[in-house]
């Protein structure tokens, strides 16, 4: 999703601003731009298509000044190009702008009954007509900054710059998230920590209807009622090394194999190994007394939220509902009184998972936050916030966030199942040591020598993709079909294994692969039965199981993945290793871009 960045400075600025959208790359993007401010002059150099695109432009176009703006852009209004990419300019005014302004088409209309005339498709544009009319119409910054916020309406991180007012960079939070991080005799403005720690490690985050005035000595920080305000500010915990793949082709694949040692340290955070103690942060109410637990996110960890419901009720017998973030509030779903609610996210700024939080806040539940970057805005929204340790997570597709995420929520539900009395010490005992167990098991399965190219090599050549899998598995079967559509872009699809003979099965011809999830388990008889309907239509099998399992079906398989054997209830942590694989290894086979697939950003900022 969109990045932005500003710095106001004594000394150059473009490098520094180039270097801060390198390292919101990973958000994903399809343009990218940066603006300066010369001789009282703006300077502007945009490029279709990736920074490398960019820095190429510069080389030709170079621009300097002390005073700058950068943009990663994702498209929502009007396709990737030059012309639509940011910073947008009208006059005296430069925008960068992450988010969308709502009544755009509105506003386009009053400016063209003025006169002005549209360069671009984007809803951004406006805003650099708006700011600059303003200008022109003889206000200072401030005034005009609060005329501009009275007049837009929708999501928005902004940051202006003004030809006439160099030393002075304005800035704009509603919704899209956005940090400052101060220096010596210099102020530098983000989309995140990532983008801002290699610049300054002093950090703070703007609050929702926040906006500033910023020179390089101060920034004066002013609310929704333009009282101005302090956010307080904290040194900050993202890496200030520039993020890279080390012996890896791909930060897909570096990703894939960190997942032994972030799931172990996951799990020491919150779990003695020794003694199986498992110690988690206080929450506003008392798990023994929960009614009921409502668990909200999107994609991947929409499915962590899946498995989830399956650990909650079955080990803690808490009624659990598990909801897609931007579909939550819109349904007007019944919140019991003092109940839960769980909201997933690695990056800690889906929009629509925040908002959902926000609403489930205003009805009464108690927030609980699980999320892989503790300074984001959903978890300082939390009455309690649980951490991922899974390290930054570059790769477009989720990879070690989601089995991190599975991690920590098995862990809570063995601990609230122990609370509850529905689990014994020594049941909760033998869950824990699996779970201490479970890195060795996956370093295994990394380490092991297994055929992944020889299937993916097939997979690479077919239009559709079915992946299968039961109870706790089935949520497994919905992320690999994710994976595989979202970074090889083959159509690709996930059901619960039942559920093939009521309709889906249609889909089945000659040659078409089913991907099995399929450890031996209690539902693996049923789930024999749908994988031989599936081979009687043809289909091709891909078993991913372990030893008993493969021992049953081997020869109904054309392709076999042995998993180690490991407590059913740790399957789908296990398991979702094999469906990150064979995606990867497709994606690879295919030449697609691995770690920023086409159409989709890391950070979804937007509703
Ligand atoms: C899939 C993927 C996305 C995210 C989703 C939610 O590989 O990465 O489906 O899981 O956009 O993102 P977070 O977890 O950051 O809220």
């Amino acid at each position: 999703m969109c990045g932005i960045v500003g710095i106001i400075s004594t000394q150059s600025v473009t490098k520094r601003i180039l270097t801060s959208l390198k390292r919101l790359e990973y958000r994903g993007y399809d343009s990218a731009g940066i603006s300066a401010i010369k001789n009282r002059k703006i300077e502007r150099c945009r490029a279709a298509g990736k920074l490398s695109n960019l820095e190429q432009a510069l080389v030709k176009q170079p621009i300097s000044g002390s005073i700058g703006i950068g943009h990663t852009r994702w498209a929502t209004h009007g396709v990737p190009s030059i012309e639509n990419a940011h910073p947008h300019v009208s006059g005296q005014v430069a925008v960068v702008h992450n988010g969308i302004i709502e009544n755009y088409q509105q506003l386009k209309e009053e400016l063209a009954n003025d006169g002005v005339t549209m360069q671009t498709e984007t809803d951004t544009e406006v805003v650099a007509h708006l700011a600059n009319a303003y200008l022109q119409a003889g206000m200072q910054p401030k005034e005009m900054m609060q005329a501009l916020l009275s007049k837009i309406q929708g999501a928005f991180a902004l940051l202006i710059m003004m030809a006439q007012h160099p030393d002075t960079l304005l800035a704009a939070r509603k919704y899209s998230p956005l940090a400052i991080a101060y220096g010596d005799d210099e102020m530098f403005l983000g989309s995140d920590a990532l983008a801002l720690a290699h610049l300054s490690r002093k950090i703070s985050y703007f609050e929702d209807g926040d906006w500033a005035i910023i020179t390089k000595d101060e920034a004066k920080i002013f609310n929704l009622k333009n009282e101005i305000v302090e956010r307080p500010s904290k040194i900050t915990d993202a890496s200030n090394k520039t993020p890279d793949k080390g012996k890896y082709a791909h930060y897909m694949e570096k990703e894939i194999n960190e997942q032994p040692e972030v799931i172990g340290y996951t799990f020491a955070s919150y779990c003695s190994p020794t003694t199986g103690k498992i110690t988690l942060p206080k929450f506003k109410f008392c798990p023994s007394e929960l009614p009921k637990l409502t668990i909200v996110a999107a994609g991947t960890s929409f499915y962590a939220g899946m498995v989830a419901k399956y650990w909650f009720e079955n080990l803690a017998r808490i009624p659990t509902e598990v909801d897609i973030a931007s579909e939550f509030r819109y349904r007007n779903p019944v919140l019991i009184k003092n109940g839960a609610a769980l909201f997933i996210s690695q990056s800690g700024e889906s929009l629509d998972t925040l908002m959902a939080q926000r609403y489930a806040k205003e009805n009464g539940q108690n927030i609980i936050s699980l999320v892989n970057v503790p300074e984001s805005t959903i978890a300082r929204e939390s009455d309690t916030v649980l951490k991922t340790l899974a390290g930054p997570e570059i790769s477009v597709a989720s990879t070690k966030a989601f089995t991190t995420q599975l991690v920590t929520l098995l862990t809570m539900a063995v601990h609230w199942g122990e609370l509850r009395g529905v689990l014994s010490d020594r049941e909760a005992k033998k869950i824990t040591d699996n779970l201490a167990n479970l890195p060795s098991l996956l370093a295994r399965v990394l380490s092991d020598d297994l055929d992944w190219i020889g299937a993916s090599s097939e997979l690479a050549l077919s239009q559709d993709v079915i992946y299968l899998g039961r109870g706790v598995n089935f949520p497994i079967a919905l992320e690999g079909a994710l994976k595989l559509k979202e970074i090889s872009y083959i159509h690709a699809e996930g059901y619960a294994a039942g559920e093939m003979k009521h309709g889906p099965i249609a889909l089945l011809e000659r040659g078409v692969p089913v991907v099995m999830v399929a450890p031996h388990d209690e539902w693996f008889e049923k789930t024999s039965s749908n994988l031989k309907e599936a081979l009687a239509r043809g289909a091709r099998v891909v078993l991913l199981s372990d030893d008993k399992g493969i021992e049953k079906l081997h020869e109904a398989a054309t392709w076999i993945f042995r998993m180690p054997r490991v407590h059913p209830i740790l399957t789908p942590i296990l398991y979702s290793l094999p469906v990150q694989l064979l995606a990867y290894h497709t994606a690879k086979e295919k030449g697609t871009e691995i770690d920023q697939p086409r159409n989709l950003a890391k950070s979804v900022t937007v509703e």
